[in-house]
């Protein structure tokens, strides 16, 4: 992670290719965070955040601008435009956010009701503020320690925030996977290991490839490929972890013939090579001391 570390994803140009990445925006009126938060065409992964304090604004410019204040959430999916900043007539805005990948089963839980712009927004109950906030909190905390299983922690963390959100979001109903997506999930899962087409996927989503990739994409939030390539390097991060095959073994099991192709694929999404993850990953583990007594 050395060159992300001297990178501040506070300012412009930090290129978010990591899987999770969490902090604070402290923006004060004229201090150096006070910049308009603007990109167009969003970035790879969503984003959630949480106003702490202050107020912020989203959209200015459109028909329909939202300010935000303590206890409001802004959800911003993939590629959706991102266009807030402090809002003009309040001194700050404090906001916390998480950057992620969602996981496969999150779908239903990222289509907020109130929709600007694709952006969904969701008041927090003034009783629930201090719960959210702290989850955030330990979210941005545990995102930086980047210590055996931290990033698993974050997501488990965080899917607790949106299984939340859903939950104060009274006004949508309740809809599923579609059951023939889920069953080419399923088989995806099975065949890591080998050639997936989206011939053959959709051939057991009983539907033509034109309609599975849409209803796919439309469903989860991404294309089928990007699916596959996100499970083959969370697989891929497990297998690094918890067995001691050899890197270009894994890269086969995961159906990676050639092994330089899947490192490269590994180091963009992860940002570090698989072998580097796997030393920093044993460093981690070493530097973990039992507590008395617990072996
Ligand atoms: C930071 C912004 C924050 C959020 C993350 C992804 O730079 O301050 O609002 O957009 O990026």
């Amino acid at each position: 992670m050395g060159s992300l570390r001297k990178l501040d994803p506070l300012k412009p140009g930090y290129p978010f290719n990591a899987h999770l990445v969490a902090g604070l925006t402290p923006i004060y009126k004229g201090g150096e965070l006070d910049f308009w938060i603007d990109r167009p065409k969003g970035l790879k992964g969503y984003v959630i955040n949480l106003t702490v304090s202050g107020s912020g604004l989203a959209f200015p410019n459109s028909a329909s601008p939202v300010q935000v204040k303590k206890g409001d959430m802004m959800l911003i999916p993939t590629q959706a435009t991102h266009d807030y900043g402090r809002h003009f007539d309040c001194d700050s805005w404090h906001h916390r956010w998480i950057y992620f990948r969602p996981r496969a089963t999150w779908t239903e839980w990222l289509n907020w009701s109130r929709t600007i712009n694709n952006v969904g927004f969701l008041k927090i109950p003034d009783e629930s503020y201090e719960t959210i906030d702290e989850l955030f909190q330990t979210v941005d905390h545990s995102s930086k320690n980047e210590t055996f299983l931290s990033e698993e922690f974050c997501l488990n963390l965080l899917e607790q925030i949106l299984i939340r959100c859903r939950e104060f979001d009274h006004a949508r109903p309740c809809t599923t996977i579609d059951q023939r997506i889920l069953r080419a999930c399923h088989f995806i899962h099975e065949n890591l290991a080998r050639e997936l087409s989206i011939r053959e996927l959709s051939h057991i989503a009983c539907m033509s490839s034109s309609r599975f990739s849409h209803l796919f994409k439309d469903q989860l939030g991404v294309s089928v490929r990007q699916w596959i390539e996100d499970q083959r390097i969370s697989m891929a991060r497990q297998l690094l972890i918890t067995s001691s095959l050899p890197v270009n073994q894994v890269a086969v099991y995961l159906g990676y013939q050639d092994a330089l192709y899947f490192s490269r694929v590994f180091k963009k999404k992860l940002g570090v090579s698989p072998r580097t993850f796997r030393e920093g990953m044993h460093k981690s583990v070493i530097s973990i001391k039992p507590e008395r007594g617990v072996m």
